[in-house]
């Protein structure tokens, strides 16, 4: 079947592309001599998670506890934990996955050490976690000259071990260009570097150095302190990467189908997607960058000027030669939002549909919490 004839709107997968994404980021790494532990809340998907695990992925990066359960029940054996876990239940969860898989779990402070600790029986098993280091974000985690502080006072639970440093340089998604993004590589291998060094000068170990952003994920490859790399975009790519410089729009896998339903005015199209399917979203940490909610491929006289929840308001400068009742692929600002937007991805092939992919790892799918 062709793209074409898909009813909309439909969340379609460059299968040639997304596969190029995934053999150049696992080939960087290899050539790097570092791991690939790719972030999976860009996709939520077992069976692309499955592919990334068969190009090279040495585990997986987690961003929920849903997407670490299912990779576990999936098989996925060896996961990291991006953020810290906090509240009974939540914790309960945590530690269920810790005798399922290898769990390294994130800390940036004391009190959520404390009550993982606290949550640990004395037949649990001992947990490895990686410290988080604010490398410029300033959402979670610790600077760096703060690292060894921190392991300090987290050694008093015995079952608690150190296994090395993690970041996430997001601030790059604020920046205005390539300059911007080597600036924010910058600071995240710096960061990374002092963190290592003041844990080292104190006798703690670092085995292991995380981090990873899609933009700066070549330079922190080639940093030589890196020795996980945790990418999540790169899989799809979208119009952030793009307006960032990251890409061009050739490398974006993940675009949605459209109808347009309407002209009102001349300067008009509307279609039939919405924030329920593109997002709000601007990139991120927001972008000064990208003009609308998306960019139409193929059409540079288009811009998706704004969303209401099902329908879109499509902007046209110029003769598009687009009609009522034609279809146009929009390749969304931010694809980790979006894809959290379908159950399914359609696979295609230079527009033949090959597979339906399942993203079958969103929050609050299942029914977790018997609540009688
Ligand atoms: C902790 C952490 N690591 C890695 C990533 C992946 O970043 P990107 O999607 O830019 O590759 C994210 C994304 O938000 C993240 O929060």
């Amino acid at each position: 079947m062709k793209i074409n004839d898909l009813a909309t709107p439909s969340f379609l997968l460059d299968l040639d592309v997304f596969e190029a994404n995934v053999r150049d980021m696992a080939g960087l790494c290899a050539r790097a001599g570092i791991e690939l532990w790719p972030m999976v809340k860009t996709h939520k998907s077992t069976a692309i998670a499955r592919r990334q695990k068969d190009a090279g992925a040495a585990g997986f990066l987690t961003g929920t506890l849903d997407e670490a359960e299912q990779l576990a029940a999936a098989g996925f054996a060896d996961l990291m934990l991006a953020y810290p876990v906090a509240g009974r239940a939540n914790l309960g969860r945590a530690l269920a996955l810790a005798r399922q898989a290898r769990v390294t779990f994130s800390l940036d402070g004391a009190e959520a050490a404390r009550a993982l600790a606290d949550a640990l029986t004395d037949d649990s098993p001992d947990l490895d976690y990686l410290i988080i280091i604010d490398s410029g974000l300033h959402r979670f985690g610790v600077p760096p000259r703060q690292a060894a502080g921190l392991a300090a006072a987290l050694s008093g639970h015995k079952k608690l071990k150190l296994r090395g440093v993690a970041t996430h340089p997001g601030q790059v998604y604020g920046a205005s260009g390539p300059g911007g993004v080597a600036a924010a590589a910058a600071e995240e291998i710096a960061a990374l570097t002092q963190a290592r060094e003041e844990l080292l000068a104190h006798g703690y170990p670092v085995d292991i150095v995380a981090t990873g952003s899609t933009p700066t994920a070549s330079l922190a490859a080639a940093s030589g302190v890196v020795t996980a790399l945790r990418p999540g975009n790169y899989v799809f790519h979208d119009n952030t990467q793009v307006a960032l410089g990251v890409v061009p729009p050739e490398r974006c896998a993940l675009a949605v189908l459209v109808t347009i339903l309407s002209r009102p005015r001349p300067d008009t199209f509307i279609i039939d997607a919405g924030s329920k399917c593109l997002g709000l979203d601007k990139g991120a940490h927001g972008s000064a960058l990208l003009a609308g909610y998306g960019l139409v491929a193929g059409h540079p006289g288009l811009t998706v000027a704004g969303l209401s929840e099902e329908v879109g308001r499509i902007a046209i400068t110029g003769d598009t030669g687009l009609a009522v009742g034609d279809k146009i692929a929009i390749i969304p600002n931010h694809a980790c939002a979006a894809a959290n937007m379908t159950s399914w991805l359609v696979g295609h092939r230079r527009g033949e549909t090959e597979c339906a992919i399942a993203v079958d790892m969103r929050g609050n799918a299942r029914l977790r919490t018997p609540l009688a």
